[in-house]
């Protein structure tokens, strides 16, 4: 018996066979998104909070463990003292009002960024999320928040560069294993496909070293427009793709 289009629908379609298990997304095209209907930035930003709920929710039945989002880069801070504080009382908001929600749906919440130029009260936000989240399993969310990859980078460096002096490593034993357990990400498995909404064709500074043999996904997209079949698409695209990590065809 052929099922009506809204019972096929309502069934879960199994998560793709060979899916990333590891999705990075470059949130891009909020303010577009908002200036295209008149509206102010930050209306955009907020609409942008809405998606991360949705697309959070959705990584389980795509088979998708590892969320990691890019909210606020080291070079956001350029952007307009309106804009910025508008984001940082958005991020304050967001963990306040989801922290029970994720906390329901299993997820383990991490940050990465340098954390220290925030301000006080967001800081401990992102502590208490992290601690509260601290067992979860279903699905990991990262938020890059104040980050970026050359920023990373060097403060790995300097603490490797101490470790060096200090005589606990020898210049030798460093290699790129060693220099990535000094990353925000050393827990993380490497994403294996990063997805940039709204049209740009750029990485921006986002997982430069974690995403050297990633799949690329630059879509039109705006985020606040992102939903969960458009995430589902791209996701169901990865998997047709074939990965071979500098190697030649098999
Ligand atoms: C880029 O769009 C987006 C950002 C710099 C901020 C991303 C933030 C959110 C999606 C808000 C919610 C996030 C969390 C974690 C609560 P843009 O402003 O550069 O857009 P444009 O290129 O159209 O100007």
């Amino acid at each position: 018996m052929a099922l009506s289009k809204a019972t096929a629908k309502k069934m879960k379609t199994p998560p793709p066979a060979d899916g990333p298990k590891h999705v990075a997304i470059i949130m891009d095209g909020n303010g577009r998104w908002a200036t295209q209907r008149g509206k102010p930035r930050l209306f955009g930003h907020q609409a942008g909070a809405k998606r991360v709920r949705q697309t959070v929710s959705a990584c389980p039945d795509l088979g998708v463990k590892y969320l990691t989002i890019f909210a606020f880069s080291t070079e956001n801070w350029k952007r307009t003292q309106t804009e910025v504080s508008g984001l940082m009382a958005l991020f304050r908001r967001y963990i306040q009002r989801e922290a029970s929600y994720l906390q329901r749906l299993g997820a383990r919440v991490r940050f990465i960024g340098d954390r220290a130029k925030l301000d006080k009260k967001l800081q401990t936000l992102m502590q208490y999320l992290e601690d509260l989240t601290s067992d979860n399993d279903h699905v990991h969310l990262t938020i890059a928040l104040n980050y970026g990859s050359r920023d990373e980078v060097t403060r790995a460096t300097q603490r490797l560069a101490v470790e060096v002096a200090e005589g606990r490593l020898r210049p030798d034993q460093v290699d790129s294993e060693t220099l990535a357990t000094f990353l925000d990400t050393y827990v993380l498995p490497d994403p294996d496909l990063v997805i940039r909404t709204s049209g740009e064709a750029r990485i921006s500074n986002f997982l430069l070293w974690q995403s050297a043999y990633a799949e690329y996904e630059f879509i039109d997209t705006q985020w606040p427009d992102f939903t969960p079949d458009v995430f589902e698409a791209v996701v169901r695209r990865y998997g047709k793709r074939e990965r071979r990590f500098g190697a030649v065809p098999s």
